[in-house]
C-alpha cells in the first residue's frame, strides 16, 4: 500500500569511503548494491569498515516527492539522503524534509540524541530507508570548525571525533600519554583542554606545541617504555604507525599494569590488507569497541573509556 513501510529482515552497510572491498570481505553476499550501500538479508553481522549501518531497513512506495517526505517525516524529524538512483529526486525529497544543520561543528559538543535516519531511492517510486542508524551524523559524515593556525597537523580532528564518540574527555589537570605524538596535533588538542601531556615520539614535536603549558616531550620508542617508567595516566593515546600486533602487545601491558584508565588508539593497517584477527582481539577487550571514524583513513580506532560521560 502507498506510504506503508515494509520492513525487511536485512541490514544495510554503508561502506567507509574507499573501503568497500574490506567491507565486502566482512559481510555475507549482498542482496542489493546501491553504490557504497550494501543490503544483506538476515541479522546484522560485525563490520568495521562502515561509515553507517542501517538497522531495520524498510521500503515504502510513494507517488509524489511530497508523499515520500511525508512517509519519512511521519516517523521522525532527521533524515539524511544518500542519492544514488534518481539522485535528483532523492535530493528533492531531502529538500522537502526538515533541514539538517550542515555547519561544521565546534569542538567539544555532545552527540545529539535525536535519531538520524537515512534514505535512498531504489526506483522512482520506492524508498529504501532506516530510522535506526548506527551513526549520529548524516551518512556518517562529521566536519569540525577547524583551527587553521594552532595545530601543526590535521590529525587532531580524528582525536576530537573519538572524544565526542567517547562522550568523555580529559579536562584541566588530566594526565595524558600521547604516544606517536609528532608533529603534535593530538598533543595540541589535549593541551588546549588543559591536560598535562607526556608526548613520546622518535621525531620532535613542533616548537609551538612544545611551548604549550602542560606539555613535556620524550624522544623515545614508545613501545620500550614500561608503564612503571611513566604512569599512572588518566588517558593513554596512541597514533603510532606500527604493526597492529605490536600495539596490542603494548596496550595489554598497560591494561595489566592498571596504570591507565582510558584508552584511545588508532590501529593502523599496513599495506593494502587489514588485520582482522588483531582487530577482533582489540574489540574483545571488555568494555571497549573498535570503530571506523569519519576522520580515519586506512585505520580503525580502539576506544576503552571507563570515565563516566561528561555532563
Ligand atoms: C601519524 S603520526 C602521528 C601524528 C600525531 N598524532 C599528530 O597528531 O600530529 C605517527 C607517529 O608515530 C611515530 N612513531 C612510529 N613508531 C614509533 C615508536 N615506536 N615510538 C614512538 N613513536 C613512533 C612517528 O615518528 C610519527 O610521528
Amino acid at each position: 500500500m502507498i506510504g506503508e513501510p515494509h520492513f525487511l529482515d536485512a541490514a544495510c552497510y554503508h561502506a567507509a569511503p574507499g573501503f568497500i572491498d574490506h567491507l565486502k570481505g566482512e559481510i555475507p553476499e549482498p542482496y542489493r548494491t546501491d553504490d557504497d550501500l550494501l543490503t544483506v538479508m538476515g541479522p546484522s553481522v560485525q563490520a568495521y569498515w562502515i561509515r553507517n549501518l542501517w538497522h531495520k531497513p524498510f521500503t515504502a512506495e510513494f507517488g509524489s516527492i511530497k508523499e515520500a517526505a511525508a512517509v519519512l517525516r511521519g516517523m521522525q524529524r532527521n533524515w539524511a539522503a544518500y542519492p544514488v538512483r534518481h539522485a535528483r529526486r532523492t535530493t528533492l525529497i531531502a529538500e522537502t524534509l526538515p533541514r539538517i544543520p550542515a555547519r561544521p561543528k565546534t569542538f567539544p559538543f555532545i552527540v545529539p540524541d535525536a535519531p538520524m535516519g537515512s534514505f535512498t531511492l531504489i526506483d522512482e517510486h520506492t524508498l529504501l530507508a532506516s530510522a535506526d542508524c548506527s551513526s549520529p551524523w548524516p551518512n556518517g559524515e562529521l566536519s569540525f570548525a577547524e583551527d587553521r593556525e594552532g595545530p601543526p597537523s590535521r590529525a587532531y580532528r580524528k582525536l576530537w571525533e573519538a572524544l565526542v564518540m567517547a562522550g568523555s574527555m580529559p579536562g584541566p589537570g588530566s594526565r595524558c600519554l600521547d604516544a606517536g605524538a609528532s608533529p603534535g596535533g593530538w598533543t595540541w588538542a589535549l593541551a588546549s583542554m588543559g591536560a598535562q601531556v607526556t608526548a613520546v615520539d622518535r621525531a620532535p614535536l613542533d616548537d609551538s606545541v612544545m611551548a604549550m603549558p602542560g606539555v613535556s616531550f620524550m624522544k623515545h620508542n614508545a613501545f620500550t617504555l614500561k608503564p612503571g617508567d611513566l604512569g599512572p595516566f588518566d588517558w593513554l593515546f596512541s597514533d603510532v604507525i606500527c604493526y597492529p600486533p605490536a600495539l596490542l602487545e603494548w596496550v595489554q601491558l598497560w591494561l595489566e599494569s592498571g596504570m591507565a584508565r582510558n584508552f584511545i588508539c588508532t590501529i593502523k593497517m599496513q599495506g593494502r590488507d587489514w588485520d582482522r584477527g588483531v582487530t577482533e582481539r582489540f574489540a574483545s577487550i571488555p568494555g571497549s569497541r573498535v570503530i571506523h571514524l569519519w576522520h580515519n583513513k586506512h585505520e580503525l580506532t580502539w576506544l576503552l573509556v571507563r570515565d563516566t560521560p561528561n555532563p
